[in-house]
């Protein structure tokens, strides 16, 4: 399937319907994305305090996800974006991307990520004045 194709096949939801911790973990540990997939109630946590859970589906398979914690009208986080790997280059990121940015419209939009090529397209520009608070 080429590009045109799996995005006109690619269906976007909302909420946590058809997910679960199993499913997730797949995703992350393939996709790569370092989170606590060992423990699947951490990750589930992560996921029903979420504010806005966007995800990607291919004939009925998961194949992306983006999580965002929100105010609604100030600041978005976006914690977490992958794809799956056998489709990741095709514009699914992007699309997911894009979802998150039209849904958190009107608030700061941040995240962290090393991936400033991907970010650039979707019109983001890295920042020096942020700081993190690792966990204990
Ligand atoms: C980052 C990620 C979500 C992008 O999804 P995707 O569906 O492959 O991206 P798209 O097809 O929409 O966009 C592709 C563009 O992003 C760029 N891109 C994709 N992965 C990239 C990476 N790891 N590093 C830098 N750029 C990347 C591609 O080069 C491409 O740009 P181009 O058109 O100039 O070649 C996916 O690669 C992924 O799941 N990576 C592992 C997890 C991760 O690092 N997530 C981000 C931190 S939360």
């Amino acid at each position: 399937m080429d590009q045109a194709q799996t995005l006109d096949a690619l269906e976007l939801r909302e909420g946590l319907e058809g997910l679960s911790p199993q499913l997730i973990r797949i995703l992350y540990r393939r996709a790569p994305l370092r989170r606590p997939v060992s423990d699947p109630q951490r990750l589930w946590t992560m996921f029903e305090n979420a504010s806005l859970v966007v995800t990607a589906w291919k004939a009925g398979r998961l194949v992306g996800i983006a999580r965002v914690l929100t105010d609604g009208v100030m600041y978005s986080y976006l914690c977490d974006l992958a794809v799956e790997p056998d489709v990741q280059g095709l514009g699914i990121g992007k699309r997911l991307m894009r979802h998150v940015q039209d849904r958190c419209e009107g608030t700061e939009l941040v995240l962290r990520s090393t991936l400033g090529r991907f970010h650039k397209h979707e019109g983001l520009k890295a920042v020096e004045d942020a700081w993190v608070v690792d966990p204990r």
